[in-house]
């Protein structure tokens, strides 16, 4: 892509994102940080993460959170998402409160902020089809709100496979989003001069803007797992969720659980915990975290 270059941010070298990583996500809608997951905390992420892929593959599972496609070619009941993972990894926990991520998650959201969605996708070794082009959500969500995923990347995503994104798209109407992914779809284009390609290496993390365009061609190649964690402000939350107020202290008390998950991991080692401190009239009453419910289904957007 003609111009533009991605900000060079490295995980090992900073306790969170600067200010002018802030601006660039904030203007372009995409973010890619270099070693976040350390080498220890991505071994156990990832064997953990093997158990649930094998579990997705047992032809008998009947449960709604193991999500299947229907390969092509094949007509082979393909699995490629599993929600809810802090419910099913005690890894996921771990990562949801990695500080390097929620430090910067502060810096986007503000300090009343909320962990939302959680999934696992992952592409099956040579049976990887095609992401058309989209937008993860719909229009209910103010353009300029702060609501973005945070994507773990457990494994290489090398430049033929890996997503594409358009920087800058999520400022686009929803008329002249629609008519570009359109376009781009009917076509089957991953490269063009405004498309940048976003590889990734395991243990990186991608920022993306819910709204802004992106896919990623069929890939035939080894396994790829990506953990997608979405964080938004609760002011976002109650414009967007007005009816489900309970959401936000439930999710609070998810987040408190995974920083106490990640105070007691034995593989994290050496990092100053992120600290979550809302506005006085957010914090929640946490009460005994033991019997926090990670499975909270929520609304669509
Ligand atoms: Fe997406």
């Amino acid at each position: 892509m003609c111009g533009f270059s991605l900000p060079e941010v490295d995980a090992r070298l900073s306790d969170r994102i600067s200010d002018s990583d802030a601006a660039f996500f904030r203007e372009h809608g995409v973010l890619l940080m270099k070693n976040v997951i350390a080498p220890e905390e991505l071994a156990v992420v990832k064997e953990e993460s093997m158990v649930l892929v094998e579990k997705a593959m047992d032809p008998e599972l009947d449960d709604p959170d193991y999500k299947y496609a229907t390969h092509p070619s094949t007509d082979a009941r393909v699995p490629f998402r599993i929600d809810y993972l802090t419910h099913k990894m005690q890894s996921a926990r771990v990562l949801l409160a990695h500080p390097f991520i929620l430090k910067s998650v502060e810096i986007l959201c503000g300090r009343n902020f909320i962990p939302t969605w959680e999934s696992k996708v992952f592409k099956l070794a040579g049976t990887g089809a095609a992401v058309n082009w989209h937008r993860d959500a719909g229009p209910t969500l103010p353009a300029e709100a702060p609501v973005f995923f945070a994507d773990f990347y457990l494994d290489d995503a090398d430049e033929s496979t890996a997503l594409r994104a358009i920087p800058g798209s999520q400022k686009l109407s929803r008329t002249d989003a629609m008519n570009r992914i359109n376009a781009l779809n009917e076509a089957e284009q991953f490269a063009g001069d405004d498309i940048v390609i976003l590889p990734m290496k395991a243990g990186d993390v991608l920022f993306h803007n819910v709204h802004t365009l992106h896919g990623s061609p069929a890939a035939s190649s080894a396994l790829r797992r990506v953990i997608y964690f979405a964080f938004r402000s609760i002011e976002v939350e109650k414009i967007t969720s007005p009816n489900m107020p309970a959401f936000i202290p439930a999710k609070q008390r998810v987040l408190a659980a995974c920083l106490q998950a990640r105070a007691n991991a034995p593989y994290i080692h050496g990092e100053a915990p992120f600290s979550y401190s809302p506005d006085p009239e957010w914090l929640p009453e946490l009460g005994d975290l033991s019997d926090v419910k990670y499975h909270i289904p929520h609304l669509e957007l």
